[in-house]
C-alpha cells in the first residue's frame, strides 16, 4: 500500500495542515481529509505511514461517539458524502464533513504523567505552563491529579506552551475555564477507559471551536497522534515507557541528531513499518470498546 500524501480533490481547500486537508464545502460545512502525512517538531517527513489517516480518522470517529460532548462530526460515510465526492474512493474511511467551526487557537493539553516537554520544563523550572509541581519528580511520574497544560496554536513555528493566565488574556476567563474543566473530564474519562483495557493515557490535546455560539470539539480526539498511550504491563517511573504512539518516530528522530531544525529527513522502511504496526495495535485496542 502506498501512502496517501496528497489528494486532488474539486473543492476549495482552505487549509494544508501537517496531516488533514481541509476543504470549504459550503459556508457551514468542510471536508476535512486525513491524509498519511506525518510529523514530528512540527515537521512534516517527506514519506508517510500507509493507511494513518484512516487509523486516526476511524479511532476518533470511536471516540467521538463515546465521548458525550457536541463534536463536530456531520457524517463519516462516503457513501452519503454529495456528489461527486461520495465518488472518489480515495476519501474513504479517512474523511468526515464536519461542521465548519470558529477555531479557537489553543491547544488544549492535559498530563496525567510528566513526559516529553512538560519533563523538560519541569527539570528546567520545577513547574508547567507555569503549575508548580512537587520536587523528586521522575521521567514519566504519575502526578497526583491531571493538570491542564494550554498551548498557543502557532501557525508558523511550533506551538507554545503558556500559562492559564495567558489563556485568559486570549480567550477570555468563562471560554478558558470551560476549556480547562471539558478537557480535563474528557482525559478523566478516557483514562478510565483505556486503563481497563491495559492502556495508561499519559497525556492528549484537543482542540475546540465555536458553531452556532457553542463549544464544540474539532479535529481529532484521543489519536496516538495527539495523545501518549503507555503500556500499563511495561510501565515503570523513571523508564521512557513502551507505547503505541508518535514517539518511536520521535526516538528515531533524536538517535540520528535531527530534532527538527532542519528540513525533516526521510523515514527509513523499518520504522514505518514499525510506527504502523503500533498504530494498528491502538486502533484494535479502541476499536474494542
Ligand atoms: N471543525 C473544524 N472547523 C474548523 N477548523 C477545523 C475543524 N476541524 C479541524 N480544524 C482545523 O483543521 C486543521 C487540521 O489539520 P491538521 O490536523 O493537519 O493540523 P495540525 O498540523 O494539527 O495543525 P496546524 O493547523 O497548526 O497545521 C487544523 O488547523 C484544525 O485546527
Ligand atoms: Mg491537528
Amino acid at each position: 500500500m502506498e501512502a496517501i500524501m496528497n489528494i486532488e480533490l474539486p473543492l476549495k481547500l482552505l487549509h494544508k495542515g501537517k496531516v488533514r486537508n481541509m476543504y470549504e464545502i459550503d459556508s457551514e460545512t468542510l471536508l476535512l481529509v486525513a491524509t498519511d502525512r506525518v510529523s514530528a517538531f512540527d515537521r512534516v517527513f517527506p514519506n508517510g505511514i500507509p493507511g494513518k489517516g484512516k487509523i486516526l480518522t476511524q479511532i476518533s470517529n470511536k471516540w467521538f461517539k463515546i465521548i458525550n460532548y457536541p463534536n463536530h462530526i456531520i457524517e463519516t460515510d462516503i457513501e452519503n458524502f454529495p456528489e461527486p465526492l461520495n465518488k472518489y474512493f480515495e476519501l474513504e474511511d479517512r474523511t468526515v464533513i464536519v461542521k465548519k467551526a470558529k477555531r479557537i487557537d489553543i491547544e488544549c493539553v492535559v498530563r496525567g504523567f510528566i513526559i516529553g516537554s512538560g519533563w523538560k520544563e519541569y527539570k528546567e523550572s520545577g513547574s508547567v505552563c507555569g503549575i508548580k509541581l512537587p520536587k523528586g519528580l521522575k521521567m514519566a511520574s504519575k502526578l497526583s491529579e491531571p493538570i491542564f497544560t494550554p498551548a498557543f496554536k502557532n501557525d508558523k513555528g511550533h506551538d507554545e506552551n503558556i500559562t492559564f493566565e495567558r489563556m485568559v488574556d486570549i480567550t477570555g476567563y468563562e471560554i478558558a475555564n470551560k476549556l480547562k474543566d471539558i478537557s480535563i473530564d474528557i482525559y478523566t474519562k478516557a483514562y478510565n477507559i483505556l486503563y481497563d483495557k491495559g492502556i495508561i493515557l499519559a497525556d492528549t490535546k484537543f482542540e475546540f471551536g465555536i458553531y452556532n455560539g457553542e463549544i464544540i470539539l474539532i479535529d481529532e480526539i484521543l489519536t496516538p497522534d495527539s495523545s501518549r498511550f503507555w503500556v500499563k504491563e511495561f510501565y515503570k517511573e523513571g523508564e521512557s515507557p513502551v507505547s503505541y504512539d508518535k514517539q518511536f518516530i520521535r526516538d528515531y528522530c533524536i538517535s540520528i541528531g535531527w530534532e527538527g531544525d532542519t528540513d525533516a529527513p526521510s523515514l527509513p522502511d523499518e520504522i514505518v513499518k514499525k510506527t504502523l504496526e503500533k498504530y494498528n495495535e491502538i486502533y484494535s485496542i479502541i476499536s474494542s470498546i
